[in-house]
């Protein structure tokens, strides 16, 4: 065995979803417990996991590692977030006392508020600004146990903006303790400047996309009402796709616009939200290899209808959670409080939630090196200070992290 160079001993429990890749169908959920158990590491690599005396014994022959006392804690996979939006300036919080006053999200994005507010507010501050802010809302994130995350653009939506925002959240990445994906929503709204989104995907897929693509790992487009219908959401994806980029879809958040076969044709990563989607739309995406991102937090801050979650992964649907962290429609950064929304408010068991933050949101990300704790994975993973892996779930608001690795 190659030199050890940490062994958390003597956990209460190690809990790492089964097997390999996205989890779907009856092994959604599936979960291994060993307990009691230690965790043996090398090089930021786990190389071995089980019963504390079989990892002795098959460490027994190294010396001088750092040795973690794993007794009252139990270790799980570090969170990973697949959709947050951490790159902007300003806040929305006179916009949520509007809303707490009874206006309506997608009334304020029409009359010019929402996301171009933020739009606005992000245009004006300089890279350095906004590389802060990214770095603010991923150390948040950290302390609610993410240690992987996606980070999308989208608030510049003019060339200059858009390269700043990927350009930052690079920098934040590295920066970070969190392994940072970032991805170009250079098609989140329609901004003021322009008169219609036809002309303005043209603009983003010549002016912006070529430059913005070598920054990014994915695209990302807001198929909506008010946004972009599926001719222009098309149009911008199949360019991205042409770019290298792997494909993602805000879409179905309040109304269906054919978001769905759009995706599976596309071939697109996931579809995300997925708040008005009904039983034909849920089936047909079970049955394809698009995941299903969830929102909770989201559907909790506006108040909307909740997705068919409970439908999709009895279907068999590549099922997984995400904060959708911004300003305007989730304020929210963390995924343990996802984790519970999803158990109290989406039907799913503290297994589910638990593989679709971390297997199947590492799916999500192409990320095939976090998400399990087994050996060869790297060693991301959290101790959580409780007597149950459940805690992490059910302790609404209170995150139990002694330490994370
Ligand atoms: O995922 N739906 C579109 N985009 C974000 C909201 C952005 C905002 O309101 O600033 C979302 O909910
Ligand atoms: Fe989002």
């Amino acid at each position: 065995m190659a030199e050890i160079s940490l062994l958390i001993h003597d956990l209460d429990a190690a809990v790492t979803p089964v097997g390999t890749g996205p989890l779907r169908g009856r092994e959604f959920g599936g979960l291994h417990i060993h307990s009691p158990a230690s965790i043996a590491v090398s090089e930021d690599r786990i190389v071995a996991i089980g019963p504390p005396e079989e990892v002795i014994r098959d460490i027994s022959s190294g010396t001088g590692f750092e040795s973690v006392d794993g007794r009252g804690k139990v270790a799980l996979p570090g969170l990973i977030d697949c959709h947050t939006h951490p790159a902007f300036l300003g806040d929305r919080a006179a916009e949520f006392e509007l809303r707490s006053s009874g206006a309506a999200y997608e009334e304020i994005h029409a009359s010019g508020g929402g996301i171009r507010s933020t739009v606005a507010a992000t245009r004006a501050g300089s890279e350095q600004e906004l590389r802060s802010a990214v770095e603010r809302h991923l150390r948040w994130m950290l302390e609610h146990g993410t240690t992987t995350a996606e980070a999308k653009s989208g608030y510049g939506l003019d060339r200059e903006t858009e390269l700043k925002s990927l350009r930052a959240i690079q920098a934040a990445g590295h920066s970070s303790p969190i392994d940072v994906n970032p991805t170009f929503l250079g098609a989140h709204t329609v901004p003021p400047e322009f008169d219609n989104a036809t002309e303005y995907v043209e603009f983003v897929v010549q002016d912006v996309l070529p430059d913005a693509a070598p920054l990014a790992r994915f695209a990302d487009v807001f198929l909506e009402r008010g946004s972009f219908e599926a001719p222009e959401a098309k149009r911008f994806l199949q360019a991205c796709r042409e770019h290298g980029l792997a494909l993602r879809l805000h879409a179905d958040q309040f109304s269906q616009r054919g978001a769905i076969p759009l995706a599976i044709g596309l071939g697109a990563r996931s579809v995300d939200h997925l708040e008005a989607t009904g039983e034909g739309g849920a089936r047909l995406l079970a049955r394809s290899d698009v995941a299903a991102v969830l929102l909770p937090a989201c559907g909790l801050f506006l108040d909307l209808p909740l997705p068919p979650a409970r439908l999709l992964a009895d279907e068999g649907a590549i099922v997984a959670l995400a904060t959708d962290f911004n300003p305007g429609s989730s304020f929210c950064e963390s995924l343990p409080l996802v984790m519970n929304l999803a158990c109290t408010r989406l039907g799913l068991s503290p297994a589910e939630a638990l593989c679709a933050c971390t297997a199947n949101a590492a799916h999500v990300l192409g990320a095939s090196e976090v998400g399990r704790l087994a050996p060869g994975y790297e060693a991301d993973l959290l101790l959580l200070d409780a007597p149950d892996w459940r805690y992490i779930a059910c302790d609404l608001g209170g995150d139990r992290f002694g330490a994370k690795i």
